[in-house]
């Protein structure tokens, strides 16, 4: 059943479906031609005479040329604001995101106690999914793209909501970037399709036709990634960012590029010891019983017979072309992906990289340098623990809800938010708080993200971005 918001909203923007082919209907009919070319006369005489006073929306792509606030002329929802796309200017009304990142207080309790901005999946706007639709809703009131000096893959499993992976890309689509999408079997068709039709209307857009088991225990979340990236391999991206569903990225597509150079090769990811319940402690873990190297004749003896210490850090990692490069040649990564994804076991999709990467194995993109030390990751994942606690409310968590031990990212945190240098914050869920979402999105156009770190930051922090700049200049 259509609910009353729904039907309200539907007959709000009935022309649009009605006009949804205005631009191929043009051939049929000698006389709608004629009409069409009185009405755009007529329209360009309008423009010219009141272009100081019409509200001109910034052209998307050559094709859609600039066209203001035209209720019959297009099939593209001229909305004035992102959040329009997917609230009403009633839902979005104690919306302020300049406030909110400025952290007023007051702002923010009016937003919160309104009830804030929830999508649920049965209550939603309805989004048109031609690919002028998509794309206006994508980048539409973005400036044009400036070039940028590298590409990132966005590697990211999702699960839930279609509208939250559209506001997410909103944020970080860049023509030169890519973005790969492995599905959960276990999501709706609507996930399912949308995604599809999204990856259609752009090339640097990819979604795996084969779907995944995801669960609770992060099986299957190394081995949609390892598809992701093996399927955009032969592209020109110099870093991969691993993502899973709700994590928000913080950083400006320009940021993120800036950020690749300065790595060169180094992969950043946190190095701890892995809990021992997490994986078998009995298996034979020396890269020869793993049958670890395609061809182990080339492989030096103290690599392949040395043990490897399974290291653990966080689901998301920035990993360098060169070294994803080298998995895939040199190892199977098949068996090692089987051995970490233990059906009996949890927590399982924490360790397979920072295995790989922290036990020096000879690969690309690696350094032989002391990660025995219990490091965290300050670069990769914005995130507030609180361990120990149910799920639900929560007085330590600035937005007074917990998932899984970690803070609900609610409006409360969009200041330390701009001022963090994380790459990604986790997690945002729609059905709490979408303002967030979307606040992130008003931060990164009006450069008002977290400022990016230099080399000396990273120096301090990461052993193997030390070791690499070593290995360069010696
Ligand atoms: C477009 O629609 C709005 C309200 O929906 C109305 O105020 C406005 O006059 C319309 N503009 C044109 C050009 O029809
Ligand atoms: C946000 O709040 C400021 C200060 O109260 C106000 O000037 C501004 O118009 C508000 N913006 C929106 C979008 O409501
Ligand atoms: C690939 O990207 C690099 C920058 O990361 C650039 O220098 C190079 O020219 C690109 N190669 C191709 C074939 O586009
Ligand atoms: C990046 O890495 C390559 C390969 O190791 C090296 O030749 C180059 O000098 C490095 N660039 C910088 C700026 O460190
Ligand atoms: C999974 O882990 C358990 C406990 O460590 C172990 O007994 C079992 O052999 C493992 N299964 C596989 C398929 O590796
Ligand atoms: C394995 O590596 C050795 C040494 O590099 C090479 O001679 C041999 O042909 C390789 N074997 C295979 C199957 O690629
Ligand atoms: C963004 O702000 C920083 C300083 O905070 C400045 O260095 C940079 O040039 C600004 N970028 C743009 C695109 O305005």
């Amino acid at each position: 059943m259509k609910n009353v918001k729904y039907i309200e909203l539907k007959n709000q923007w009935d022309y649009e479906e009605d006009d949804s082919e205005a631009n191929g209907q043009l051939s049929f009919s000698a006389k709608i031609v004629l009409i069409q070319l009185i009405l755009l006369v007529f329209f360009i005489l309008f423009v010219l005479f009141f272009q100081g006073t019409l509200n001109l929306r910034k052209s998307v792509k050559s094709e859609n040329t600039r066209l203001p606030e035209w209720n019959k002329s297009s099939s593209i929802k001229r909305v004035s604001r992102f959040q329009d796309n997917y609230f009403t200017k009633y839902e979005s009304r104690y919306l302020n995101c300049t406030e909110f990142i400025n952290g007023n207080q007051g702002a923010i309790d009016s937003y919160v106690i309104s009830g804030k901005l929830r999508l649920h999946k049965d209550k939603l706007l309805g989004l048109q999914m031609d690919c002028d639709s998509i794309k206006n809703r994508l980048f539409g009131d973005l400036p044009p793209f400036k070039h940028l000096k590298r590409s990132i893959a966005f590697v990211r499993n999702i699960y839930q909501l279609y509208e939250l992976q559209e506001a997410f890309l909103s944020m970080i689509y860049h023509p030169s970037h890519f973005y790969c999408y492995a599905i959960d079997l276990k999501s709706d068709e609507r996930l399912k399709k949308s995604m599809r039709v999204l990856s259609n209307c752009l090339d640097n857009i990819i979604v795996l036709d084969k779907e995944y088991d995801f669960d609770r225990s992060g099986h299957k979340q190394d081995e949609a990634h390892f598809d992701c990236s093996k399927r955009i391999l032969e592209k020109n991206w110099s870093h991969a960012i691993t993502l899973q569903n709700f994590d928000l990225i913080i950083k400006t597509p320009e940021q993120l590029s800036d950020l690749s150079e300065l790595l060169n090769e180094t992969s950043i990811m946190g190095s701890d010891h892995a809990l021992t319940d997490r994986y078998d402690t009995n298996a034979d873990w020396t890269p020869v019983g793993m049958m670890l190297f395609k061809n182990e004749s080339e492989v030096p003896d103290e690599i392949l017979h040395k043990k490897l210490v399974v290291r653990k850090s966080l689901n998301e990692v920035v990993l360098s072309k060169v070294f994803v490069l080298s998995m895939f040649e040199k190892l199977n990564l098949n068996m090692v992906i089987k051995r970490f994804d233990n059906e009996s076991l949890f927590g399982v999709d924490e360790m397979m990289v920072m295995t790989l990467y922290e036990n020096y194995l000879g690969l690309d993109g690696q350094v032989e340098v002391d990660f025995t030390d219990s490091r965290e990751d300050e670069l990769t994942r914005f995130t507030d623990w609180q361990f120990n606690q149910p799920d639900g409310p929560n007085a330590e968590c600035k937005s007074h809800w917990l998932r899984h031990s970690i803070c609900v990212l609610g409006v409360e945190y969009l200041q330390e938010i701009s001022k963090s240098p994380m790459v990604i914050a986790n997690k945002v869920l729609e059905t709490f708080d979408f303002g967030t979402v979307i606040c992130t999105r008003e931060m990164m156009n009006d450069n008002k993200t977290g400022r990016s770190p230099d080399a000396d930051w990273l120096s301090k922090r990461f052993p193997q971005f030390r070791g690499m700049r070593v290995k360069v200049n010696s």
